[in-house]
């Protein structure tokens, strides 16, 4: 087939595939969770908090002073939008216990706990651990570190999960790609764990897979990407990868995983069959599993700026509850997304 033929027939596909956002938002809608929004002094989160009870895609518990978010905001409608200010609530006393309880033996004092509980993002945090909440978005004005910490330190891991991690859905621009019939891929670690021994690796992978079913609704097939194609090359960080497919084989026999691969390996099948014959996931990978961070980070952004790929995420996951954070660059609309993924992450 010519290739302005294959282009033509994958962006028909990926038409076919509707709006991914769309069909994210309509699972959430079905499940009727509770989300913490930790923000409510920006005006971009309670937009979204608005947006979200008006279209039902989750109950929104708004973190703020009420006052404060209504005199902002007039313009919307925030009635059925529930909002809790963690440095006046009754709750919060209750919740500096807890937190004392699971940080103790860190070092910390029962006053430092009374006042990190009235910190919006540790007080979502305490909400989500005591069943109160069923997931949490925070990020849009806060750091990646000061949003991750609190989930790290109080929600912990899932049983099981030595690592939490992130990724992204990547959906292909309108006119299609060659590569990519489903109209989607899935690339991780592209947002949290600047490094990784072999056996978190092999956790991310096993995790990716998962979300890359769950919320992306693909059949996965992982490529642990490397600057080697099956001991093409030989270094350190190549052997961490070989380590990490062969740990992830072991835990999930059942996954179709292979590597470690090169970008191209894993997703050209004319490159694959001379790199990386007779595996079935390379020239066909739709999740990337990248080494590390750095390579991650700039991968996406280049499929994101040059490729024309819209990004969604960095999405966490391996959390014992579902917490995600924000780019400080989204719009409402993104964190409208992140509320529906979250939702459907907590199911
Ligand atoms: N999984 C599970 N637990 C973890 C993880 C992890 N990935 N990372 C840290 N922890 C644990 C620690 O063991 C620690 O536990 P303890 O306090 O009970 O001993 C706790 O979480 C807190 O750890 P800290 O040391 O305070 O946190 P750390 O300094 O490791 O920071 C963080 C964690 C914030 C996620 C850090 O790894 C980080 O900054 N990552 C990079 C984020 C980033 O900048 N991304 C790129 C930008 S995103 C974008 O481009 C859209």
């Amino acid at each position: 087939m010519a290739w302005n033929d294959k282009v033509k027939e994958a962006c028909c596909e990926a038409a076919e595939n509707g709006n991914i956002v769309d069909e994210i938002k309509r699972k959430a809608r079905a499940l009727g969770k509770k989300i913490v929004l930790c923000e409510g002094e920006d005006r971009r989160v309670v937009e979204a908090a608005a947006v979200c009870v008006k279209e039902q895609i989750a109950k929104i518990v708004l973190l703020g002073n009420k006052e404060q978010i209504e005199t902002n905001n007039p313009h919307l409608d925030l009635s059925d939008v529930e909002i809790i200010d963690p440095k006046t609530s009754s709750k919060t006393a209750e919740y500096a216990s807890l937190l004392y309880e699971l940080r103790k033996a860190k070092g910390m004092t029962p006053e430092q706990a009374q006042v990190q509980a009235q910190d919006a993002t540790f007080f979502g945090a305490l909400m989500l651990k005591r069943g109160e909440a069923d997931g949490l978005v925070s990020g849009a004005c806060h750091s990646t570190a000061n949003t991750l910490r609190p989930g790290l330190q109080i929600i912990r891991t899932a049983p099981g999960v030595t690592s939490v991690s992130s990724f992204n859905l990547m959906v292909a621009p309108a006119c299609g790609n060659e590569y990519v019939p489903d109209g989607k891929l899935v690339f991780a670690d592209c947002g949290l764990n600047p490094t990784y021994t072999a056996e978190g690796l092999a956790d991310c992978a096993i995790a990716t897979a998962k979300s890359a079913r769950e919320i992306a609704g693909l059949d996965p097939r992982v490529a642990m990407l490397s600057f080697s194609t099956m001991g093409s090359a030989k270094h350190d960080n190549v052997t961490l990868v070989q380590e990490a497919v062969k740990i992830a084989k072991e835990k999930a026999p059942e996954l179709q995983l292979d590597g470690e691969l090169q970008f191209d390996a894993a997703i050209v099948p004319s490159v694959a069959a001379l790199k990386a014959p007779g595996s079935k996931v390379a020239g066909r990978a739709n999740v990337f599993i990248f080494p590390d961070l750095q390579s991650g980070n700039i991968g996406y952004k280049i499929a994101e700026r040059l490729g024309g790929f819209q990004a969604i995420g960095p999405i966490c996951q391996g959390f014992a509850k579902p917490l995600n954070d924000l780019s400080r660059g989204c719009k409402a609309s993104d964190i409208v997304c992140a509320v529906a993924i979250t939702a459907i992450q907590a199911e």
